[in-house]
């Protein structure tokens, strides 16, 4: 299989910003068009991972931490995992999110919830933003893929307590991609590369983050990717209404690609789940 290959990566984020900020604010009416149907009754929450809600709590089941703990959601855009899980576990979230756009949806979603005093939304960076005191538990949904996971898992680690948990939902790469697939699963998402498990537990060895599991998501991710492109071809007036015939083209095109791959056997989802291990 190829070995991993990283896009040049800024070390501002701008591009992720900009994405989230612009193209991707059009997408989300999309989106909630589009994945109530993909992931069924109840498991729609406004999430933009490839994972439906009984899948976003069992994540939180598998870090096991109890009541009142505090725990990071890196990457929490609109912040509906930040929501599910502290009202869920009755965590203190905090959500960090470089991109200002999702965040003022966030807001509003956690005041509609009644849990402003539960979960507490920051516009920053998580490389540079001074975090007040180190977290129970530090999760990622749909966002490790934007990273350099030996950056960010070292942060992880500095950001944890002793013993803390670490867990996140992700793409992996589980065969050899062409060219082509590598350019349009990575520059396409501004993600810099696709992981294999093999690489993600070294880097989290390395940051001195145990592995205590990793969950094969893969039969589910599958399902998702293949009802997101029959909805789409099956709602397209709507769509096309909604937004434009380029983007209902170039984004079910898109749809349509990772679904191949997918099916092709190159790409697999997981959960991983990890500990802050000292000495
Ligand atoms: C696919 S979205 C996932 C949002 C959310 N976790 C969910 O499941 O709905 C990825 C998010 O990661 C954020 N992100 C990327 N790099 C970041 C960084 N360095 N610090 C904080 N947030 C970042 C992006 O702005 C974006 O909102």
């Amino acid at each position: 299989m190829n070995a991993s290959r990283f896009a040049a990566f800024p070390e501002d984020f701008h591009a992720v910003a900009a994405l989230y900020d612009n193209d991707m604010d059009g997408n989300n009416v999309v989106h909630d068009l589009v994945y109530p149907e993909v992931f069924g009754p109840g498991e729609y929450i406004g999430q933009f991972s490839d994972n439906s809600a009984s899948e976003l709590v069992a994540m939180g089941a598998a870090m096991d931490l109890p009541d009142g703990s505090s725990v990071l959601d890196v990457g929490c855009g609109t912040a509906p995992v930040a929501t599910l899980l502290a009202t869920r576990f009755g965590w203190r979230v905090t959500g960090i999110d470089v991109s200002a756009t999702p965040l003022r949806k966030a807001a509003k979603r956690v005041a509609e919830a009644g849990l402003a005093d539960q979960v507490a939304l920051v516009n920053g960076n998580v490389y540079t933003h001074d975090f007040p005191e180190p977290f129970d538990g530090i999760y990622g949904t749909g966002a490790f893929c934007h990273f350099d996971p030996s950056r960010l898992f070292a942060r992880c680690r500095d950001l944890l307590r002793p013993g803390g948990r670490l867990a996140f939902m992700e793409r992996v790469r589980t065969g050899e991609l062409t060219d082509d697939e590598w350019r349009r699963l990575t520059e396409e998402w501004a993600c810099p590369t696709v992981n294999t498990v093999e690489e993600y537990r070294q880097h989290l060895d390395v940051a001195g983050l145990r592995v205590d599991e990793v969950r094969d998501l893969t039969p589910t991710f599958r399902d998702w990717q293949d009802r997101s492109v029959v909805v789409r071809l099956r709602r397209r007036t709507e769509i096309v209404a909604l937004t434009s015939e380029q983007y209902f083209e170039t984004s079910t095109r898109l749809a349509d690609h990772e679904n191949a791959v997918t099916k092709a056997g190159k790409l697999g989802y997981v959960l991983v789940t990890a500990t802050r291990v000292d000495g």
